[in-house]
């Protein structure tokens, strides 16, 4: 028989809990967590070429460029382990996006996570990162066992630049103008769900697993 496919979209504000949810149930799924925002921000971190183009976009909360998006998700797509499924969360973040992932490959599930703004505003404001691992911590809802120091690798946690107020207001008004008409998109394809993204990570995990059924 052959194994069932898991190719899932992650839609949803910034700060709404895409990542959280994604890191564990990827494991669940035996899929890969394919995130752009962290495989961008690994080529930033190593100064490669396109790291070093995409980094100004990213520090002030807009967009990169489709065709560098594209490049580095069209690379990880090709990975042995993507051939089972994938779950993507930040892409694709518009409409060109999603027309050329079309030709890429096909989806079953668009999840879409919804949240108040002045609670991603919080949850965004409270995020840590571990520069090493990219392990995702909450001075409010998941602190680290040592204050700002990651629980696995000790290294020092840091706060994302895009997490400074000025850009989390470009983020949220470019979610508004050019990711939102992406639901509409999914809902007419009748691919999209969505996921109240209030309460624990484990209240929304389980609404996460309702919703792929
Ligand atoms: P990206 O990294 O994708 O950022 P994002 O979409 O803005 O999403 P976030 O990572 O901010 O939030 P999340 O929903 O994953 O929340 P998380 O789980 O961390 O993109 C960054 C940038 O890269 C973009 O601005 C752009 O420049 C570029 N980029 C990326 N993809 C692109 C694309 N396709 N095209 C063009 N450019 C692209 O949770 C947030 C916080 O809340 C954490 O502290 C977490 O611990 C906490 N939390 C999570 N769940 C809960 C809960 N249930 N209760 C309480 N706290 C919670």
């Amino acid at each position: 028989m052959a194994p069932t496919m898991h190719r899932v979209i992650f839609l949803g504000p910034p700060g709404v809990g895409k990542g959280t949810q994604a890191a564990s149930l990827s494991k669940e799924l035996g899929v890969p967590h394919l995130s752009t925002g962290d495989l961008l921000r690994v080529a930033v971190a190593a100064r490669t070429p396109l790291g070093l183009e995409a980094q100004g976009h990213m520090d002030a909360g807009r967009l990169v460029p489709d065709d560098l998006v594209l490049r580095i998700l069209r690379d990880r797509l090709a990975a042995p382990d993507a051939a089972v499924g994938f779950l993507l969360d930040g892409f694709p973040r518009n409409l060109a996006q999603a027309q050329r992932l079309e030709e890429i490959s096909p989806v079953e599930s668009v999840l879409s996570f919804e949240l108040p703004a002045h609670l991603l505003i919080e949850r965004l404001s409270g995020r840590r990162v571990c520069p090493k691992c990219l392990t995702v911590y909450n001075i409010a809802t998941r602190p680290p066992k040592s204050p700002g120091r990651c629980d696995l690798d000790g290294a020092e946690l840091i706060q994302r630049p895009d997490d400074q107020p000025a850009a989390i207001t470009t983020r949220l008004a470019v979610y508004a103008e050019q990711t939102a008409p992406l639901l509409g998109y999914y809902r007419r394809k009748g691919l999209l769900q969505t996921v109240d993204a209030h309460g624990s990570p484990n209240e929304v995990a389980g609404r996460v697993r309702t919703a792929l059924r």
